[in-house]
């Protein structure tokens, strides 16, 4: 049991109530930009090819340094060095946490049990290259020596998301000749559409599953198994359509996958930092061996700069440490993330397991309640879409909501011109959502404009919603890369102040137990004891109704 004091009485934690109640009430960002000429250049922190701009935050220099006194007296870099060192941080779990070995360089030394586990790592990454390099140039041929068109990843949670995410993210570097579809959901319909115009003699299947046991992911693989077998007929077709992503070699072979074609990692990557891990190979697939490394560079990057920057311009220590400023000192319990790029329309999604299976969590590490707010709802969709749908709360709803608007200064080259024009158009809807956010439009502004008396109050927009504006060049595999490794090093630094286990995912069993234990009453009509009567009157209802 820790002897550490009780996060919210700390004196770093009641100077921060302090400056948020008495000295700042709330701070209005127009006021702010007025008595600080230099604020726009000054609040800027540069990671790479990301220029991280939050200036639009309700913040003060004063606030920035309570905030960071806040992540020294919570030791959020020691826990920083310990993550990196390989000790085992993820306590519930007794495993290290060890993500950043899997970008990186071939002669780092990373050591998780007295054990380098670079060499393995590139060992893995130098398989998973030559496996995708024959698969691209059609080496690899299915059963009846046809090759490979189709690439169909099976897995679910980190086993999908990640994957799916940045296989849309940079769809424009992607071998346009090959289909990848992702099938995640237990339902049948999600394997039915991805697979209805394949063909089975040109499509591979990757089941990507970090334990294997994974029930989703197991049906849905075995129904892909049937799929084929019902167009191949022969059993020892699966070995040329099959591969499993996995650190259960045990489970994999009993499923009948060879385990040469087992790509494999281990259990100190969690589930939802495993993409750039044989996770990632269907990615590495569409994008080229080469392009995937790009992007692993890319994320050891922004590991590196959270492992060394001062905490002035440590990034994600800044996006961490706003975080739990709104979180905590403002009641915000969302947290909206706002691409605009097409190209991350699965970015939030990704971003929300990233996040709320981290730090969705009310206990910490010594299994005592918190008695603060912890991780935030993350939502979010590609911005201009969210323009026409939910931003009318953002802009005059009664609730806080802290944003991320995400932007590239140049679009993918593959566009042509006349679509290439229309980038300045996406890009002037952030700029403009970012000043209307923050300095809305007065009621005098609006009367000077002629509105009658009576609409002034509805078109009046009080302004002073934060958001942190991300700018990049060109959504590269790199920049891709850096984007991910600095929200999952912010999510870090959250769970590090909140004194919570980031690593485990308990809260995703119950489910999980209870699902095994009602199918039998769906499926074979057994009687299930102890159903709580709300629940059997619904598996009544649905039995009835399904006749
Ligand atoms: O149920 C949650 C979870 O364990 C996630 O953490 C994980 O990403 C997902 O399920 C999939 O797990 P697996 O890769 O073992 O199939």
């Amino acid at each position: 049991m820790s002897d550490a004091p009780v996060l919210t009485r700390r004196p770093e934690w009641t100077a921060l109530e302090d400056h948020r109640t008495e000295t700042l009430q709330r701070p209005r960002l127009r006021e702010l930009f007025a008595a600080d000429p230099g604020r726009a250049e000054r609040y800027v922190v540069r990671v790479g090819d990301l220029r991280i701009d939050y200036s639009k935050n309700l913040v003060t220099d004063e606030t920035l340094a309570l905030l960071q006194e806040l992540a020294t007296a919570t030791d959020v870099f020691g826990q920083r060095d310990a993550m990196f060192r390989g000790e085992k941080i993820n306590i519930t779990e007794d495993r290290a946490v060890l993500h950043t070995a899997l970008r990186a360089p071939r002669d780092a030394v990373v050591e998780a049990d007295g054990v380098n586990v670079v060499p393995e790592v590139h060992a893995v990454l130098d398989r998973m290259s030559a496996f995708a390099d024959r698969v691209r140039s059609g080496q690899w041929t299915g059963h009846t020596g046809r090759r490979i068109r189709n690439v169909v990843n099976i897995g679910i949670g980190g086993s999908d998301l990640g994957p799916a995410m940045a296989y849309e993210a940079l769809r424009a570097y992607t071998d346009r000749s090959l289909t990848l579809r992702f099938v995640s959901n237990v339902d049948g319909a999600d394997l039915h559409e991805a697979v209805r115009d394949l063909d089975p003699a040109e499509t591979l299947f990757i089941v990507a599953s970090k334990t294997f046991t994974t029930i989703e992911t197991i049906t849905n693989a075995t129904s892909a198994r049937s799929w084929l077998l019902q167009a191949l007929g022969e059993e020892k077709a699966v070995a040329r359509h099959f591969v499993a992503l996995s650190t259960n070699a045990e489970k994999v072979t009993g499923f009948g996958i060879d385990p040469d074609n087992m790509f494999e990692f281990w259990d100190w990557v969690g589930g939802r930092y495993s993409y750039d891990s044989a996770i990632g190979l269907s990615l590495m697939i569409a994008i080229g061996p080469e392009r995937f490394r790009e992007m692993l560079d890319g994320f050891h990057l922004v590991d590196e700069h959270f492992r060394t920057a001062p905490a002035e311009s440590n990034a994600p220590l800044l996006l961490g440490l706003l975080g739990v400023w709104y979180g905590n000192f403002f009641d915000a319990q969302t947290h909206a993330v706002l691409p605009y790029s097409h190209y991350l329309s699965k970015f939030t999604a990704y971003l929300q397991q990233l996040d709320m299976e981290s730090n969705g969590k009310s206990v910490d590490r010594d299994g005592r309640p918190v008695g603060w707010e912890t991780g935030p709802v993350v939502w979010g969709t590609p911005g201009t879409n969210g323009q026409h749908a939910y931003y009318q709360l953002i802009h005059q709803g009664t609730k806080l909501i802290p944003a991320d608007l995400i932007g590239f200064a140049r679009p993918v080259d593959e566009l042509g011109d006349e679509l290439k024009a229309q980038h300045d158009l996406l890009m002037a809807n952030l700029f403009a959502q970012g000043q209307a956010l923050a300095f809305g439009k007065t009621a005098d502004e609006v009367r000077a404009e002629g509105v009658p008396e009576e609409q002034v109050a509805h078109r009046t927009f009080q302004g002073n919603h934060p958001t942190t504006t991300i700018l990049a060049t060109e959504l590269t595999p790199s920049v891709l890369g850096q984007l991910v490794a600095l929200y999952e090093h912010k999510v870090f630094v959250q769970g590090a102040i909140w004194n919570i286990d980031s690593f485990d995912q308990w809260g995703v069993e119950l489910g999980k137990v209870l699902a095994k234990r009602v199918e039998p009453a769906l499926t074979e009509g057994a009687e299930v004891p102890g159903l709580d009567p709300s629940t059997a009157a619904l598996v009544a209802a649905y039995r009835e109704l399904r006749k």
